[in-house]
C-alpha cells in the first residue's frame, strides 16, 4: 500500500504545500486530485517562494512526476502560466514530468461570469468564492450537457461544441443579470483561444487513472495532495459555505481513481490556530486584537485572492471531526511559531448548543452558527521558536499544547512546523522519511 495522502483538516491554507514539498523526496508521483486554481499552496526553499495553484507542490523535486487527475477542474491559462513561470526559474516541465488527465473538466469564460453573478446573489451571507469559476464548472460537470473535458478539446466536434454551449450560456447569463451588465461571449474568439491552449497542453495529456493504478500495482510511492480543507468539503463541510469538490479525505478515491485500499498513511495538516477565508460560520473566530495578533504574525492574507483571513483559536471539535472523516493517522501541526508571545492559548474542546454540551460537529450550518465554543486555557510561551530544530528544544508549554491536541484529536503529532522554510520543520515520526531512503 504505497499511497500517502496530505489533507487539510480546517478551512484551507493549513500549509499543505509545505508538507507535500517536504514529503516528495523518494516518491514516484505527486498528485492533485480535486479543486482547481482556487487553491494557493506555498513552498519556500531558501529565499525562493513558489505559489502553486494547479501544479502539485512536488514539482520542485527533480525526478518526480506531477499528476493532475480527472477530479480537478482545469483552468488552462493558469496551468500554462504556472508552467511558464517555473521555466523562467529553470524548472522545465515536459510530458514526462507532468501528466494531466484527459478527464479534467475545463474552466471556460462563462464559468467566471457565472461565479461572479451567483456568489453575489445567494440571498444570505455571500459564500465569498475565489471567483475562479470553480462552482459553475463542477456544476456543469455533474449536469453534463454543457461540460467540456480536456479530452474533448482534441475531438473534431470541439468547435461546434463551443458554439452550442456559448449560445446557451449567453442566454442563461443574460437572464441572470440586469440589462447591460453582461457582455455576450464570442464563440469564435473562445474557440481560437482554447484551441491554442489545447495545442500547448497536448504533450501533457494522459490517462492518469491508468498510470496511477499501474503505479500502485507496482508498489511505487505516490503522494496525494489535497486542496482546500476538510471543512470546505461539498458533502461533509459547512455547506453551503464550502467549495464544490470533496476536499476532505473522502475525495482521494473519487478524484484520482485510486481506491482507498492503496492508501497506507493519511496525514492531516492543522494550523496551530484556525483561519477561514470567505463567508460561513467560524465558532472560534477572534474578531479582535487576538485575531489581529495571529493575522500579523502568521501573515494571514490569502495566497490566491490576498483577502485578510479570519483568525481564531484552534477548534478541536472541528479538527477531530475532520480527522475521523479522513481516516487520519498522523497530524502535521503547522505555524506553531505564530503563537509565541501569548500569555495563554485557548483550545475549543467542546460546543454548547441550546444549553447542552457536545463534541459532535453539527451537520447543519445554522446549528454551527449557534454554538458557543467551550474553551480550555493552556499557558503560552514567550520565546520565539522559529530556529528550534528538535522537539526536545521546544518550550515546555509548547510540548504541553501539542500533547493536549494529540490527546483531544486522538492522533499523534508526526510533524511540527515552526516557520515557512524547509529547515523549520521538526519531523517527530521518522518513518515518514522512509520513502526517501528507498
Ligand atoms: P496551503 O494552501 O495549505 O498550502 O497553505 P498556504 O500556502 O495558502 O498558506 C500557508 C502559509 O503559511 C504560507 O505562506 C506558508 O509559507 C506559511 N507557512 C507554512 N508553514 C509555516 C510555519 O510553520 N510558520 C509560519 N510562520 N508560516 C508557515
Ligand atoms: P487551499 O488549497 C482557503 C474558500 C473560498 C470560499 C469557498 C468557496 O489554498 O487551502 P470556491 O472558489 O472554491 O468556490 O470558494 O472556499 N476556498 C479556500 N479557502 N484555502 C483554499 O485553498 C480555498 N479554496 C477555496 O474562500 O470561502
Ligand atoms: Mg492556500
Amino acid at each position: 500500500m504505497p499511497g500517502t495522502c496530505v489533507i487539510g483538516l480546517q478551512w484551507g491554507d493549513e500549509a499543505k504545500g509545505k508538507i507535500v514539498d517536504l514529503l516528495t523526496a523518494g516518491r514516484r508521483y505527486v498528485v492533485r486530485y480535486q479543486g482547481g486554481a482556487n487553491a494557493g499552496h506555498t513552498v519556500v526553499v531558501g529565499k525562493e517562494v513558489y505559489k502553486l495553484s494547479l501544479l502539485p507542490s512536488g514539482v520542485l523535486a527533480p525526478g518526480v512526476t506531477c499528476v493532475i487527475t480527472g477530479g480537478v477542474v482545469l483552468n488552462p491559462a493558469k496551468v500554462l502560466e504556472e508552467i511558464d513561470e517555473l521555466l523562467a526559474r529553470d524548472i522545465r516541465l515536459d510530458g514526462d514530468r507532468l501528466k494531466i488527465s484527459d478527464r479534467t473538466h475545463v474552466i471556460l469564460p462563462w464559468h467566471f461570469a457565472e461565479d461572479r453573478v451567483l456568489d453575489t446573489s445567494t440571498g444570505g451571507e455571500s459564500i465569498g468564492t475565489t471567483q475562479r469559476g470553480i462552482g459553475p464548472c463542477y456544476r456543469d460537470k455533474v449536469a453534463r450537457s454543457y461540460a467540456i473535458r480536456l479530452g474533448d478539446m482534441y475531438r473534431p466536434d470541439f468547435k461546434e461544441r463551443i458554439a452550442r454551449i456559448t449560445e446557451a450560456k449567453n442566454r442563461v447569463l443574460a437572464a441572470m443579470t440586469n440589462e447591460g451588465e453582461f457582455e455576450p461571449l464570442d464563440a469564435e474568439a473562445i474557440y481560437e483561444q482554447y484551441a491554442e491552449f489545447a495545442r500547448r497542453l497536448e504533450p501533457f495529456v494522459a490517462d492518469t487513472t491508468e498510470i496511477l493504478l499501474t503505479a500502485m500495482e507496482k508498489d511505487e510511492h505516490v503522494l496525494f495532495e489535497g486542496a482546500q480543507g476538510s471543512l470546505l468539503d461539498v458533502d461533509h463541510g459547512t455547506y453551503p459555505y464550502v467549495t464544490s469538490s470533496n476536499s476532505s479525505g473522502v475525495g482521494v478515491a473519487n478524484g484520482s481513481g485510486v481506491p482507498g485500499c492503496h492508501i497506507e498513511k493519511v496525514l492531516g495538516v492543522v494550523k496551530a490556530y484556525s483561519t477561514r477565508v470567505g463567508g460561513g460560520p467560524f465558532p472560534t473566530e477572534q474578531d479582535n486584537e487576538k485575531g489581529q495578533y495571529l493575522r500579523d504574525r502568521g501573515n494571514e492574507y490569502g495566497t490566491v485572492t490576498k483577502r485578510p483571513r479570519r483568525c481564531g483559536w484552534l477548534d478541536v471539535v472541528a479538527v477531530r471531526y475532520a480527522a475521523r472523516l479522513g481516516g487520519v493517522d498522523g497530524l502535521c501541526l503547522m505555524l506553531l511559531d505564530v503563537l509565541s508571545g501569548l500569555d495563554e492559548i485557548q483550545i475549543c474542546t467542546a460546543y454548547e448548543i441550546d444549553g447542552r454540551r457536545t463534541n459532535v460537529f453539527p451537520s447543519h450550518v445554522e446549528d454551527l452558527r449557534r454554538v458557543k465554543p467551550i474553551y480550555e486555557s493552556v499557558p503560552g510561551w514567550s520565546e520565539e521558536i522559529d530556529q528550534v530544530q528538535s522537539y526536545s528544544d521546544l518550550p515546555a508549554a509548547a510540548h504541553a499544547y501539542l500533547d493536549r491536541i494529540a490527546e483531544l484529536v486522538g492522533c499523534p503529532v508526526d510533524v511540527v512546523s515552526v516557520g515557512p522554510g524547509r529547515e523549520q520543520t521538526i519531523v517527530v515520526n521518522e518513518s515518514l522519511r522512509k520513502p526517501a531512503l528507498a
